[in-house]
């Protein structure tokens, strides 16, 4: 089984894009609802919660856990794998959205100028601006968080004026800074895909997020046969929230695209 977590339904817009890719394989997708949003909280609080959602996750039998959530991958991903796995999983495996939209978006820049733009706790870990400088020493990496996107994007506000003037005011300094890329370093983002695109303008790349992870995740699994080959593979699908699941429901199938029966779990 593949664990999917986030704090909440955002990952959702990253797992349609994992279950496209990779139909074959059973999946417990785990929404940490009660407890989100994870974007404005420390980074000892992020990194407790999401230990306590991926041992969850182990102790249901996935092998590997993916971090659809930029935020706890930006500030719990590296000390699990670092410090708590070897001690308590070993042969378990957790992988995070940073490596592989750095990756990419190094190979997208044309001029190595990229903007960054997430949470406030993703902008403050500066995850992204060490991943991207650490594949690429020269590169300049300009970095913004939209803390009001997300609560818009959970009102369904994606057409509103409103939003889209935030917008603008949110990439003003990295279309100053003349920006070649861009990732959309929060779970949400990608349903404001049109408007990002229109907003930072023909110039920019702005980076598919959802389908990156995806496409990495297949290669991953490629590379490493020790993991895939204790993967069941039923194409069974489980949805659980620690909070309401009518709720989670509602919300959900919006970022998923397809209708949603989750269940309530608590970790
Ligand atoms: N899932 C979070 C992320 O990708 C956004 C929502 C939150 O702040 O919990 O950063």
């Amino acid at each position: 089984m593949i664990g999917i977590f986030d704090s909440g339904f955002g990952g959702l817009t990253v797992f349609k894009e994992i279950k496209r890719a990779l139909p074959k394989y059973d999946y417990i997708y785990l929404g940490d609802s009660l407890r989100s949003p994870y974007g404005g909280r420390t980074q000892e609080t992020i990194h407790q919660f999401t230990q306590q959602a991926v041992d969850f996750l182990f102790k249901q039998g996935c092998q590997l856990v993916i971090l659809a959530c930029n935020t706890a991958s930006s500030e719990a991903l590296r000390k699990l794998q670092q410090e708590w796995l070897p001690a308590h999983h070993p042969e378990r495996r957790i992988l995070g959205v940073i490596r592989p939209l750095a990756e990419e978006a190094i190979k997208a820049s044309r001029f190595g100028r990229i903007g960054v733009v997430g949470t406030k706790a993703t902008v403050q870990s500066k995850a992204y601006e060490k991943e991207l400088k650490h594949l690429k020493k020269e590169v300049k990496v300009y970095q913004q968080s939209a803390p009001l996107l997300v609560p818009l994007i959970e009102e369904g506000w994606l057409d509103k004026p409103e939003t889209r003037m935030i917008i603008k005011k949110y990439l003003r300094p990295l279309k100053d800074a003349q920006i070649d890329s861009l990732i959309l370093g929060c779970t949400h983002y990608p349903l404001l895909m049109k408007e990002f695109k229109r907003i930072a303008g023909k110039r920019v790349n702005v980076l598919n997020a959802p389908k990156i992870v995806a496409d990495k995740l297949v290669d991953y699994l490629n590379r490493h046969p020790e993991i895939e080959n204790k993967l069941t593979r039923n194409g069974q699908i489980k949805y659980l929230t620690t909070n309401s699941p009518e709720h989670f429901d509602e919300l959900g199938s919006k970022f998923l695209g397809s209708p949603i029966k989750s269940a309530k779990v608590a970790l």
